[in-house]
């Protein structure tokens, strides 16, 4: 059984404007929630491509999608989603893209099952790895056990914005030198030593967790590469539409968005300060037009039914040449 619970389900399908007979695609299908939302708006005469690069979320999507594979309704697909361009060549769907949704990081399923190593709260191997198989041998044990102090800190502090990095790095490669790191909860319990309060309602160990999750991944270069990707495959009219969970992500949507929108990064518009001529320039040459000016946040409701959806925004990007 696959237990995840989908984030904005409704608000993402209403920012789509899709119809019947539409092809759209789920870049992070997981446990096909959302999937099954795109399925019904194009009906049976549409075509949604779902990808993930999990393979035990691929599993459980074949089966849970069988009727619709074999309709051919639902075309599934374990890769990246960086590798978006490819995907849609190789299923020859390269004109006709009016939507693509992103649902990115992990999910409850990832988080919830020990053993494959994402979550401090459980004891599992030291893996984190969202595709398992032999392309992908770098796991967060090669990271803590053998990566030299400097880029461990490196990556705990870039990734994980984690104040306490290189105090933390400094612990691992000690007590790695006696004793190599194992299992999630052995790691948890070094963090949480290493440093010197813990004040915040947060684990003390999500900060280090969040960044080698990101490092082995490499979900920032994965996110940037889909939306630069996956904007150039859409049709014309067709939406992008990315959820992220933390301000990393977040930053990246929002400036690759705006890149597209022709909107410099620091650009601010205002309807008291008019674009200057060359700004308009650029302006106007633009592919993308941003939806709603602000993400859409949760609700409180929404928080309270699905507290992993705390920290979600949702940015809707539209492609108008
Ligand atoms: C938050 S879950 C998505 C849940 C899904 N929207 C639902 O309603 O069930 C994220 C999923 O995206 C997958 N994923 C994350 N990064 C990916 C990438 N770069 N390429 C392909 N799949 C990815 C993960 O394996 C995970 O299954």
């Amino acid at each position: 059984m696959f237990i995840h619970k989908s984030v904005f389900y409704q608000k993402i399908l209403d920012h789509l404007k899709l119809k019947e007979g539409d092809v759209a695609i789920d870049c992070t299908c997981g446990g096909g929630g959302h999937s099954l939302g795109l399925l019904e708006l194009v009906g049976s005469s549409g075509i949604i491509l779902g990808i993930d690069r999990d393979q035990e979320a691929v599993n459980w999507l074949q089966s849970r999608f069988n009727q619709q594979i074999k309709d051919k309704n639902f075309i599934l697909c374990q890769d990246k989603f960086s590798n978006i361009k490819k995907i849609v060549k190789k299923y020859n769907l390269t004109s006709d893209i009016k939507a693509i949704i992103a649902d990115v990081g992990v999910s409850s399923h990832q988080l919830d099952t020990a053993q494959r190593g994402f979550s401090f709260q459980t004891s599992g191997p030291l893996d984190m790895r969202m595709d398992q198989s032999a392309n992908y041998p770098l796991s967060a044990s090669s990271v803590v056990n053998d990566l030299p102090e400097a880029d461990l800190a490196e990556i705990i502090k870039t990734f994980g914005e984690e104040p306490f990095a290189r105090r933390i790095a400094k612990a691992i490669v000690k007590r790695r030198q006696i004793n190599p790191f194992v299992t999630t909860d052995d790691l948890a319990k070094l963090v949480t030593s290493a440093l010197p309060y813990k004040k915040s309602k947060k684990h003390p160990a999500t900060k280090t967790f969040q960044a080698l999750r990101i490092f082995v991944n490499k979900e920032l270069e994965e996110l940037e590469c889909l939306i630069q990707d996956g904007f150039s495959v859409l049709a014309k009219g067709g939406r992008l539409a990315i959820i992220s969970f933390h301000s990393l992500e977040d930053k990246i949507v929002k400036k690759e968005f705006r890149k597209l929108a022709g909107l410099q990064t620091n650009t601010h518009v205002s309807k008291y300060f008019p674009l200057t001529d060359k700004q308009l320039k650029v302006y106007n040459k633009t592919e993308g037009k941003i939806i709603r000016p602000f993400p859409v946040k949760p609700t409180d409701e929404e928080i309270n039914e699905n507290p992993r959806a705390r920290s979600a925004k949702l940015r809707i990007i539209e492609k108008i040449i």
